[in-house]
Formats: C-alpha cells, structure tokens, sequence
C-alpha cells in the first residue's frame, strides 16, 4: 500500500537534485505535491514527472529566504490543496570561501537561504498544522553541521542552526502532533558537489565507508520514512545520510 495516499507534501528547492528526488518519491507513495523554487519554469520537469505518476503537482516560484514571499506561498498552497500535512525544507546554497576570505555577503546569504529559508517555511505550515493537529516536518541539513569543514563556515553554521531549529521545533510543537526531524546527507552527486575538484571528491571518497558517492534518491528514501508514519514516534532528530562518514 502506498506510504502517503490522501496526503500532500510542499517541497522547496524542488527543481533538481534532492529535492527533485525527494518530490518524486513521495509522490509515488501517494501523496499530492507542492512544487517550490526561485523560478516556476524550472519545476516543469519534476512536475511532468509527478503527474505521469498520476499525482497532482502544482508548482510555486518563491525565494525561500523572503518573510513575504514565504507567507503568501504558503497561504496560496492552503487555498490550492486545502491543507498542509508534510513540509520538506530543502532548498539549500554554498558560497565556500575560507573564513579569511569570506564576505559578510557570503556569509548572510547563505544563512539567508538555508537557517532563515527554513525558520520561515517550518513558521508559515506551523498554524495550518495547528489547527489540523497534524503534521510533519522534515529539513534537510548536512553532516557539514554536525562535524563542520574547512572552507564552509557559512554552510556548517547554517545546517548546525537548522538541526538545532528542528530540535527545538520538536518540543515546541509535540502537543499538537506535529513531529520535526532532519536527515544530514554526505557526500551526494548533484549540482552542488559537481563543482568540487577531482582532488576533493578523491579525498571525499576515501573517507567514505560504504566507498560510493550518495545518490539523490537514497536521500530521498530516509526523508519518505520521516515523512510518513512509519517514523509515528520519532520527532527531534536527525539521521545522517553518508555511507558511514559520521557515527553517532
Ligand atoms: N549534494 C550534497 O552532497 C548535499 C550534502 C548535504 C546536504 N545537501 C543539502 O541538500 C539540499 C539540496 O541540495 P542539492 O545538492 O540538491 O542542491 P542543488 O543546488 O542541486 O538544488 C538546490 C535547489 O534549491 C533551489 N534554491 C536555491 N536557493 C533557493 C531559494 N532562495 N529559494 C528557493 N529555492 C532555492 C535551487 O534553485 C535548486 O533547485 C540543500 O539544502 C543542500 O545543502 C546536499
């Protein structure tokens, strides 16, 4: 039986990569889907894919890191779907820099993004999942914020931030049903990691248990499980996603 059937999930940075695969899966669980990126137009092929699934797919330009943006989105989606029962917080940036050359642009924007993108996201689906008593968040943060890395002191502090906001979520918001969790990919092939030097991810690899790069759907596979009620009693944690890089 499908995981999902009935429900509707809002995915953000739903245009590619992880949250491409992350859309998908749910909707092929059953559930309905809120496409969510900076420009609708990129959303066309994560949506062509839902519907041939035979899921709805509605899609949704937003800059995840604008209060009024993020406000009027999500009240749009209330209106369109009727409800809010799965958020996934995955829209995320890297501006990687050295501290010592790292601009208080670098800085506030990737903050912007990935901390403050996720704040107002996980606040605007916070009433309507109050009032339904019912709902589930899941962000996607990194094990960057758990161990932290040379030249993403911007990253690491924002995925740090955002496993300490869902913990925080969790007890906040446990009373009215509502479960927050994070999963902390690795290393995993996307956009993002295609800009990194052979020299890096030949470094990355050999510190990889399982010896493989991550793929965007075993991401994707840990998210469904916190998505659904398979994970009924698990809300305020985070699972790492790395083929064994970080043990906890
Ligand atoms: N790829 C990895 O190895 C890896 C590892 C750990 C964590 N992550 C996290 O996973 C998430 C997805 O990463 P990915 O590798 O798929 O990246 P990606 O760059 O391929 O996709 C990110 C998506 O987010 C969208 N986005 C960016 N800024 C936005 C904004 N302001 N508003 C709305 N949408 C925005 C982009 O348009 C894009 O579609 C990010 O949060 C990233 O930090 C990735």
């Amino acid at each position: 039986m499908a995981h999902l059937a009935g429900k509707m999930a809002l995915v953000t940075g739903a245009a590619r990569g992880i949250g491409q695969a992350i859309a998908v899966k749910l909707a092929d669980e059953g559930a309905d889907i809120a496409l969510c990126d900076l420009q609708k137009e990129w959303l066309a092929e994560t949506a062509a894919i839902i519907t041939g699934l035979g899921r709805r797919a509605e899609c949704y330009a937003v800059d995840v890191s604008s209060a009024s943006g993020v406000q009027s989105t999500v009240q749009q989606i209330e209106k369109d779907f009727g409800k809010i029962d799965i958020l996934i917080n995955n829209a995320g940036i890297t501006r990687d820099t050295v501290l010592i050359r790292m601009s208080e642009q670098d800085w506030d924007q990737v903050l912007d993004v990935n901390l403050k993108g996720t704040f107002l996201f996980t606040k605007a689906v916070s009433r309507p999942m109050m009032k339904q008593r019912s709902g589930t968040i899941v962000s996607v943060a990194s094990i960057i914020g758990l161990i932290g890395n040379a030249g993403q002191c911007n990253y690491a502090a924002s995925k740090a931030g955002v496993i300490a906001l869902t913990k925080s979520v969790a007890k906040e918001l446990a009373s009215r049903n509502i479960r927050a969790n994070a999963v902390a990919p690795g290393f995993i092939q996307t956009k993002m990691t295609e800009k990194l030097s052979e020299d890096v991810r030949a470094k990355m690899l050999e510190a990889i248990p399982l010896a493989r790069f991550g793929d965007p759907a075993d991401v994707a596979n840990v998210v469904l499980f916190l998505a659904s009620d398979a994970s009924a009693y698990v809300t305020g944690q985070v699972i790492s996603v790395c083929g064994g890089m970080v043990t906890s």
